[in-house]
């Protein structure tokens, strides 16, 4: 029997992987968050002291490097950096900058598609990234463009750091946003952008939770 697939994209911040993982849970699918995958690349970067930017550099990493992601008892995504467990260790501004460095190199992309593509194959799906529906599952059964103002996104992140102790402020936050934006979005490999027949769904202004179960709503007919 063939394994459904449903795409989420999106800048960063949106809440895709707030909303991805609660309609997983609804859904029973495997949430799977191709954005983490990139950062324990970059991580690995920095650790070697590569410059994330340097294309020649990263890919002569790519040979070394053990990635790894599994699902604890929690039913949460792990990662893996060979032995260690750098589920927390990714989540750093410094990481989010190195990740969204290195996804814009076309070898890395490729190095890292079919790690991707084999989750689909062997389960149910919910995917958040930036070319899940473009790109790594052009035929997810459905596809979501889940997008907010860089404010609204910048204010939401800012919150996330302050509730996790990182110390930062808003405006810093907002540079970093807007700067990512234009990497993801201005690459030349599989740039962030809504598939054709992605749905469209802006929550600025809105709690998740108010989109939530319109969007649940939606899949459910779709999958239908
Ligand atoms: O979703 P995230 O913020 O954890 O992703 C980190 C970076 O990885 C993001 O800035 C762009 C990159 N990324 C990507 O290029 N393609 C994906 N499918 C997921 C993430």
């Amino acid at each position: 029997m063939g394994f459904k697939s449903i795409a989420v994209d999106g800048p960063s911040g949106a809440g895709k992987s707030t909303m991805a993982k609660r309609l997983a849970a609804k859904l029973g699918y495997l949430y799977v968050d191709t954005g983490a995958i990139y950062r324990t690349l970059g991580l690995f970067a920095l650790k070697r002291g590569v410059d994330p930017a340097d294309a020649g550099g990263v890919e002569g990493l790519l040979p070394q490097v053990s990635i790894r992601m599994d699902y604890g008892e929690d039913g949460l995504q792990h990662m893996y950096l060979g032995q260690e467990d750098v589920t927390e260790a990714i989540r750093t501004p410094a990481v989010s900058r190195a990740a969204s460095q290195v996804s814009a190199h076309p070898a890395v992309r490729a190095y890292l598609l079919e790690m991707q593509r084999g989750m689909a194959r062997n389960h149910n799906v919910i995917m958040d990234g930036r070319d899940i529906g473009t790109v790594v599952l052009p035929d997810a059964d459905v596809k979501i463009f889940l997008t907010a103002t860089a404010e609204d996104r910048a204010r939401r992140r800012f919150e996330e750091l302050q509730e996790r102790g990182t110390d930062t402020d808003y405006d810093t936050v907002l540079r970093e946003v807007i700067e990512r934006d234009e990497r993801d979005s201005g690459r030349a490999a599989a740039p962030l952008r809504r598939a054709e027949d992605a749905l469209l769904v802006d929550t600025t202004g809105n709690s998740l939770e108010e989109s939530f179960e319109a969007l649940l709503q939606t899949i459910r007919e779709k999958l239908a």
